[in-house]
């Protein structure tokens, strides 16, 4: 191997890969860095507006992105947008399940014990993160098994390892999707080809959207007590930002990890192995 190898194993050209949740901040952040990497990008998201404020950084190429309408949680929409992307990019090489998050109402507190938490705000946690990862599986892994390659990325989470505190469906359904990692990469390297691979990223703590609430105060903008315990249990010091998952996302879905599937690799500043001893 020489350098020009290795970078020729990250030359994403000619490959399709669809990101669900593209949208949204480390789905949107992958986006720009496989088209950087020449790949065709599929950004799916439920509202493909949103998309919009990554147009510019997606245009300056050298890879071709498009926009498109897909809600995780009705596959209808799932296999249209298939036909869209196929029909404009040919087959789909790689899957990225970005799409996922957290409720307030499914979030424990003073105002809220466990044993209240609303039923529907249990069920829109669990169906977003589990049956969110499931059905896009289910709709392009049966054309990456058609074509007999392809490969997966999930996103789990720190709370599949250990549960944090107050968010017990979040954590609950991270778990399953760690656990669906494995259960997929076997399956389809048994039953349809050894050439589709299944992993998934635990990204450690990203301050974006969904987590703003819990980890910093909406008046000032100060850490919250979560947010500094947080802090005081990643030896690194900080939360991480988008760009650090990028190294590991491109290395799952390129050929340097041919022979790696049903893995779960944490990206977290060390919070995962520290003890807070
Ligand atoms: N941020 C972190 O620290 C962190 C840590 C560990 C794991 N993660 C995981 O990483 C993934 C991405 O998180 P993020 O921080 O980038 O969140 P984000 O910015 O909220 O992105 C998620 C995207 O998914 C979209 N979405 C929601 N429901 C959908 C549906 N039914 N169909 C299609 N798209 C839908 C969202 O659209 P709307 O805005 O319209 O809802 C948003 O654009 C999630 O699975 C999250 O759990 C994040």
């Amino acid at each position: 191997m020489d350098l020009e190898e290795l970078t020729g194993l990250y030359d994403f050209s000619n490959r399709t890969v669809v990101i669900t949740g593209g949208a949204g901040v480390l789905g949107g952040e992958m986006a720009c860095a496989l088209v950087g990497c020449c790949a065709n990008v599929a950004i799916m998201d439920r509202d493909p507006s949103l998309a919009d404020r990554l147009l510019d950084r997606l245009g300056c190429g050298p890879g071709c992105a498009t926009i498109v309408y897909g809600d995780v949680l009705k596959p209808e929409t799932l296999s249209q947008a298939l036909e869209v992307i196929t029909s404009e990019f040919g087959p789909v090489d790689a899957l990225i399940n970005a799409a996922g998050g957290n409720h307030p109402n499914a979030t424990t507190g003073p105002d809220r014990s466990f044993f209240d938490l609303p039923e529907g705000a249990l069920r829109f946690v669990f169906d977003l993160n589990m049956l969110g990862t499931i059905m896009p599986c289910q709709v392009f892994g049966r054309a990456m098994a058609e074509n007999g390659s392809g490969v997966i990325l999930n996103i789990s989470s720190m709370n599949a390892f250990r549960p944090l505190t107050r968010i017990p469906a979040y954590s609950a359904a991270k778990a399953g999707i760690s656990n669906f990692t494995q259960w997929l990469a076997v399956h389809v390297a048994q039953e349809y080809s050894p050439h589709i691979r299944v992993n998934a990223i635990a990204p450690g703590f990203f301050l974006t959207e969904q987590n703003r609430y819990l980890l910093t105060d909406p008046g000032t903008g100060e850490l919250t007590e979560r947010g500094r315990t947080i802090i005081a249990h990643t030896p690194m010091g900080r939360f991480g930002i988008p760009e650090e998952l990028l190294g590991t996302v491109l290395w799952l879905l390129s050929p340097a990890s041919e022979f790696v599937t049903g893995i779960v690799v944490p990206i977290d500043g060390g919070f995962s192995a520290f003890s807070g001893v």
